[in-house]
C-alpha cells in the first residue's frame, strides 16, 4: 500500500509532468532508467535555482568560475582514485536478477518499488544472491574511431576534478591569493545500480561545485564558515529549517577528513542533498604526482610553499531542485469565487525559484481588455517571464497559476480601462491589492523579483 508520503511524491512527479516540469527521458520508447528531461516550467526553475547558487557564491572577490569539458584525460581518474574506488560492491538475485548494492541492500528492498515483490525478499531470506562483484560507477565511452584501451575515456563523475586540474590555470589568470574557491556547474555521470525516488538517484544529473583552496592549518576554519554558509543559502531560499539537517560521515570517501551532509526530509524520508568535505591536499597531490607537474601554491607574504587544502561544497543541482518541489507542494482548502472553498494545490515557491514571476490575466477578452493586458505582459517581458492567460473563469486561471508557483498575478479590468490601475494578486495571501499598471515592475522589484 503507498504511504501518505510516498503518496505526495507521486502527486508531485504527476503534476510535474502535467505541468511542464520533468518528463521521463526518451518516453514515447519507454523511458530510459535514470535520466529525465526539464520542460519548459522545469527548465526555468532549474536555471532560476542554478542562477541563485551561482550568485551566491562567485559574486564574491575570492571565488572564481570554470566550465570544465565533460571528458578529461583518462589519467585524471587514475590520480583522483575514481578509477580504483568509485565502485560499489553488488550481488544479483539468482532467481529474479535485481541487482542490489551489498552495503544498501535492506534500504534498496524498501526502497525501489521495482524489486519490492515477494520473490526479492524471499531470495534474501534464501540467500539466494551471487557472489559480490565490484561496479565502478563511471560510464566508458572512447575518442576516435577505435574501440579500444587506450581510447578509453570516462563522462565525469563528478566536476570538481575540473577545477583541480585547471587550479593553477585560474589561480595564476586571475591574479587570486589563498584562500581563494574555484566554482562550477555542470552535468556529472553515475552508473547507478539502483535509481530511484524521481530525481534523487539518476544516471545523469547536474553538480554545482566549489573547492576553496586554504593553508592547510587553516582548514577546520574555513569548513566551519563553507558548513553555515551553504545552510544558510538554503533558508535564505525559503527552505523551513525544520527541514534540514546535518549527518555527519562516520564512513569517509577515500578523500576526505571530515564530512557532513546537508539532509533534507523528502517524502520518503531523509535524503543527502549536499556534502561539504574536508578533501585535504589529497587531489592537487594526486594530481602532481601522476601529472608531473607542480600544483604547488607559493605565498608571496610569507614565502612559503605548500600544496593547499581544499573545502569542497558538492550540491546537486537535480536534487536540490526536487527537494525545493517537495518543500513547497501544498494542498489546502482556499475560498471560491462564489463564496464556496474548494481544494488549492500551490507551490509556495520562493520568487526567485518561481519559473513564472508574473501571469497577466484580463477578466474578460473584450472591450480592449485583452489589447491592454498584451501590452502589460510585453513590457513586463523585459526583465521577467511573464505568463498571458485569457481562457477561462479568472478564478480558475488563478488556481492554475497557483499550482506552478506563480507569485504574483496582475488582472486588467473594466476600471483599468477608466483609470490604469490593475490589480495584483499575492500567490501566497492571495490578497489583492490595486495599483497603477505604470508602477507593476516597480512592485515586482521590490518584492525582491
Ligand atoms: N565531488 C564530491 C561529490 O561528488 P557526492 O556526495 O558523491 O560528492 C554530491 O555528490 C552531490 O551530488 C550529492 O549531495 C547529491 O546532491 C548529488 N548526487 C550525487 N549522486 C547523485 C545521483 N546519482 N543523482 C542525483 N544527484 C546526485
Amino acid at each position: 500500500m503507498a504511504s501518505p508520503q510516498n503518496n505526495t511524491l507521486e502527486k508531485i512527479v504527476s503534476l510535474a509532468k502535467r505541468r511542464g516540469f520533468v518528463f521521463q527521458s526518451s518516453e514515447i520508447y519507454g523511458g530510459l532508467n535514470g535520466c529525465w528531461d526539464y520542460g519548459p516550467l522545469g527548465v526555468e526553475m532549474l536555471n532560476n535555482l542554478k542562477q541563485s547558487w551561482w550568485k551566491s557564491m562567485t559574486f564574491r572577490e575570492n571565488i572564481e568560475g570554470v566550465d570544465a569539458s565533460i571528458l578529461m584525460h583518462p589519467k585524471v581518474w587514475e590520480a583522483s582514485g575514481h578509477l580504483e574506488k568509485f565502485a560499489d560492491p553488488m550481488v544479483d538475485c539468482k532467481e529474479c536478477k535485481a541487482r542490489f548494492r551489498v552495503d544498501t541492500i535492506e534500504d534498496e528492498m524498501c526502497g525501489n518499488k521495482a524489486y519490492q515483490g515477494r520473490k526479492a525478499i524471499k531470495c534474501q531470506q534464501e540467500n539466494n544472491f551471487t557472489e559480490p562483484r565490484t561496479f565502478n560507477l563511471m560510464f566508458k565511452t572512447f575518442v576516435g574511431p577505435i574501440e579500444d584501451t587506450p581510447a578509453t575515456v570516462y563522462l565525469r563523475p563528478e566536476t570538481a576534478q575540473g577545477i583541480f586540474t585547471n587550479f593553477l590555470n585560474i589561480q595564476s589568470s586571475s591574479r587570486q591569493k589563498v584562500p581563494f574557491g574555484i566554482a562550477q556547474i555542470g552535468k556529472a555521470f553515475r552508473n547507478e545500480i539502483n535509481t530511484k525516488n524521481f530525481l534523487f538517484r539518476t544516471r545523469e544529473f547536474e553538480q554545482m561545485e566549489m573547492q576553496f583552496f586554504v593553508k592547510p592549518s587553516d582548514d577546520d576554519k574555513w569548513f566551519d564558515y563553507w558548513k553555515e554558509e551553504r545552510l544558510n543559502w538554503f533558508v535564505k531560499l525559503g527552505m523551513d529549517p525544520k527541514k534540514l539537517q546535518w549527518h555527519k560521515h562516520e564512513k569517509l570517501a577515500h578523500y576526505a577528513k571530515v564530512a557532513y551532509d546537508i539532509e533534507f526530509e523528502f517524502p520518503f524520508g531523509w535524503g543527502e542533498i549536499e556534502g561539504i568535505h574536508n578533501r585535504t591536499d589529497f587531489d592537487l597531490s594526486k594530481h602532481e604526482e601522476f601529472s608531473g607537474k607542480s600544483l604547488k601554491y607559493f605565498d608571496d607574504s610569507t614565502k612559503e610553499k605548500y600544496t593547499p587544502f581544499v573545502i569542497e561544497t558538492s550540491a546537486g543541482a537535480s536534487r536540490i531542485f526536487m527537494a525545493f518541489l517537495c518543500a513547497s507542494y501544498n494542498e489546502e482548502l482556499a475560498p471560491t469565487a462564489d463564496g464556496k472553498e474548494d481544494k488549492r494545490v500551490v507551490l509556495n515557491l520562493h520568487p526567485t525559484l518561481a519559473p513564472i514571476k508574473v501571469a497577466v490575466l484580463p477578466l474578460v477578452n473584450r472591450d480592449g481588455m485583452d489589447e491592454k493586458a498584451k501590452n502589460i505582459s510585453a513590457g513586463l517581458q523585459k526583465n521577467y517571464k511573464t505568463f498571458y492567460d485569457d481562457s477561462g473563469a479568472v478564478g480558475r486561471r488563478y488556481r492554475r497559476q497557483d499550482e506552478i508557483g506563480t507569485p504574483f498575478c496582475v488582472t486588467v479590468d473594466s476600471d483599468t480601462m477608466k483609470d490604469g490601475t490593475v490589480t495584483i494578486r499575492d500567490r501566497d495571501t492571495m490578497k489583492q491589492i490595486r495599483i497603477s499598471a505604470e508602477k507593476i515592475g516597480s512592485y515586482l522589484f521590490d518584492a525582491g523579483l
